[in-house]
């Protein structure tokens, strides 16, 4: 099988009916994808698989060979956040990160096809994405700021510098 992840080429040799989620973690040792309930009701293991929002724990290998694949872990880097997540750590959309990826993720894929979602289609993107800390209205918030403009520049800088970043919402 082969696979193209995070703009990387891979032959992979995990049977055909190995999850693309399995894959990416045992083979590849790419662990942004997390391991939740494995029946594609959480959404902790998407990934983006040629342009769409996709439940890695779902996809068997065999269904996408040849497949383009972005992880959390192509999005962004510590010191040079994406936007999203930018803006998640900025409205404390996250806590113990667990269901981070996929929500990035799922916010990535809906601004790439919807650039200015009201909040409810921001609602109905994320659904089926569990999250057990935040609540839910700190993503939602979180994925507002990023539709509608907002810089995240000042972050970056005090990032870039090592330095403690003043978060713009509020703890839970
Ligand atoms: S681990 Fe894939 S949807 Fe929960
Ligand atoms: S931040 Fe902990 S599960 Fe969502």
């Amino acid at each position: 099988m082969r696979l193209t992840v995070n703009t990387v080429e891979h032959e992979l040799v995990s049977p055909p009916l190995t999850s693309l989620l399995n894959a990416l973690r045992d083979e590849l040792d790419i662990t942004g994808p997390k391991v939740g309930c494995q029946d594609g009701s959480c959404g902790t293991c998407s990934v983006i698989v040629d342009g769409e929002p996709r439940r890695s724990c779902l996809l068997p290998l065999a269904m996408v060979d040849g497949a383009e694949v972005t992880t959390i872990e192509g999005l962004g880097a510590p010191r040079s956040l994406h936007d999203v997540q930018a803006a998640f750590h900025a409205y404390y959309g996250s806590q113990c990160g667990f269901c981070t990826p996929g929500m990035v993720i799922a916010t990535v894929a809906l601004l790439e096809r919807n650039p200015n979602p009201s909040r409810e289609q921001i609602q109905n993107a994320l659904r089926g994405h569990m999250c057990r800390c935040t609540g839910y209205v700190k993503i939602i918030d979180a994925v507002e700021a990023v539709a509608r403009g907002e810089s995240f520049e000042e972050l970056e800088v005090t990032r870039s510098r090592g330095e403690e970043a003043t978060a713009k919402g509020v703890p839970a």
